[in-house]
């Protein structure tokens, strides 16, 4: 089968990966090998499913396929709504569930009189975010450990990924406000979509039924 009569899947590496791929493969579109531990290949296919999966950087996925290397692949909300990519969106997998919130050190009240500082990987996000709220703000972009950044007065608040919360309890830290929640998406190439859509279409349904 050539490259362009398969679909190509990109999964985000890691563990939201790994339940994404288990719900394409009970969809009934398995690879071999994908799993295998012990395998440090990135490319996978099943030539009988029409399928090829890649595994890349959860932030990549949504630039593989907006420029058309994958055909379709899974992306968390977070990553869409920070770099606003110019693809479709399919289907909520509903899988990797968290929020986006803003987090600051306990006790924390905004008394909206100066430059609020706000740490974040996010800063498209969290620029919106105060954007609409008519806040002023300083963003500091960082690239992890974010709920260092309020600890060591670096930031007045946080916008991060919150998922069980423990992250903020263990450092001090707690929520103040929600700007989205937060799950895996189905996204597709725009221009594939236009002659791939009746198997795009059929892997969201299906991947659908194999999620309930
Ligand atoms: C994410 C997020 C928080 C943590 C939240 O970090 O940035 O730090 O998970 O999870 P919790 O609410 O269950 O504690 P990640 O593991 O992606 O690492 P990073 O901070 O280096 O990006």
């Amino acid at each position: 089968m050539e490259r362009n009569e398969m679909l190509n899947v990109a999964l985000p590496k890691g563990r939201l990966g790994e339940k994404v791929y288990q719900a394409f493969e009970r969809a009934g579109f398995p690879a071999e090998d994908v799993l295998s531990p012990s395998t440090r290949k990135l490319v996978f296919e099943n030539p009988a499913a029409g399928v090829r999966y890649f595994w890349v950087k959860p932030s990549d996925v949504a630039i593989y396929v907006e420029r058309g290397a994958a055909d379709i692949g899974v992306a968390g909300k977070d990553i869409l709504m920070e770099y606003r990519p110019d693809v479709y969106e399919l289907l909520d997998l509903g899988l990797g569930k968290c929020r986006l919130a803003v987090a600051a050190k306990k006790g924390f009240t905004d008394s909206g009189d100066y430059t609020l500082r706000v740490a974040t990987k996010f800063p498209n996000a969290a620029a919106e975010f105060y954007a609409g709220k008519g806040r002023d703000i300083d963003v500091i972009k960082l690239n992890g450990s974010i709920e260092l950044a309020p600890v060591l007065g670096l930031s007045d608040v946080i916008v991060d990924i919150v998922e069980t919360g423990a992250t903020l309890k263990e450092n001090n830290l707690e929520p103040v406000e929600t700007v989205a929640e937060i799950s895996a998406r189905l996204i597709a190439n725009k221009a594939a979509y236009q002659f791939k859509s009746p198997v795009m279409e059929n892997v969201a349904a299906a991947l659908k039924g194999a999620l309930v």
